[in-house]
């Protein structure tokens, strides 16, 4: 579902060149979870972003099912990242002016599907959030805005889903909500990339990261 091949990221600024990714390979199988773990500033996120055709690498190649993202204009990524990735990001980017249930519902405004509603109030029950349907994020907690986040990423059926730290605030009853759903999106035949630093016992295989490189 996920291949990466030689992939290198490099970031260039006023105090020289640091180097995010060196020389990365791995896949990432239908049905698994690849946990990846590391010190602070090894590149995760970058690994993540660049996974989820959001960064583009400075050499190598990703491959995304059967597409090249990078190889794509522009909009064909952009379809490519609806149909098929769900995201959860570090900083969970969520809408700060839409309400919990309007930012669980918001690809649907790139895909528009009937049931649309529907799912999203499955997803906020699942993940145990309906009582805040229509609170903004600033009325959240950071556990809730997290799991808001993981309900918006899972909204579109994704196969692949990508997870910067999705366990990271939340207390052991929530992180147990967000692992179950995690086993259950890969058992289903999904395939899950995702940071953590708690002991990642949803995870297939577990990746360790050091400066750029697995070790
Ligand atoms: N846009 C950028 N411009 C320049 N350097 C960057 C940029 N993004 C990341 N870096 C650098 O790349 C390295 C990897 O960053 P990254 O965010 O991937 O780390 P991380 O492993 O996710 O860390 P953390 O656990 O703190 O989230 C760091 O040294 C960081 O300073
Ligand atoms: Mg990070």
């Amino acid at each position: 579902m996920l291949q990466f091949k030689n992939v290198t990221k490099t970031f260039n600024g006023p105090q020289g060149t640091v180097t995010a990714l060196n020389n990365i390979s791995f896949t990432v199988n239908p049905g698994e979870v690849v946990a990846v773990r590391g010190p602070s500033g090894c590149g995760k996120s970058t690994l993540l972003l660049t996974a989820g055709s959001l960064l583009r690498p400075t050499t190598g190649d990703v491959q995304i099912g059967e597409a090249d993202p990078y190889a794509l204009p522009q909009n064909g990524r952009s379809a490519l990242r609806t149909e098929t990735i769900g995201f959860v990001f570090q900083q969970f980017h969520l809408v700060p002016y839409l309400s919990v249930i309007d930012n669980i519902l918001l690809p649907s405004v790139v895909k528009k599907a009937e049931d649309a509603k529907e799912r999203a109030q499955q997803l906020l029950n699942r993940f145990g959030m309906e009582h805040r349907a229509h609170h903004v994020p600033a009325q959240l907690s950071i556990g809730e805005r997290q799991r808001t986040a993981l309900a918006r990423a899972l909204f579109n059926n994704p196969k692949l889903l990508l997870a910067d730290e999705p366990t990271g605030n939340l207390d052991p009853e929530n992180g147990e909500i967000v692992i179950q759903a995690l086993k259950t999106f890969a058992q289903k035949g999904g395939a899950v990339l995702l940071v953590t630093h708690d002991i990642a016992d949803c995870a297939t295989r577990t990746l360790q990261m050091k400066n750029g490189s697995f070790v």
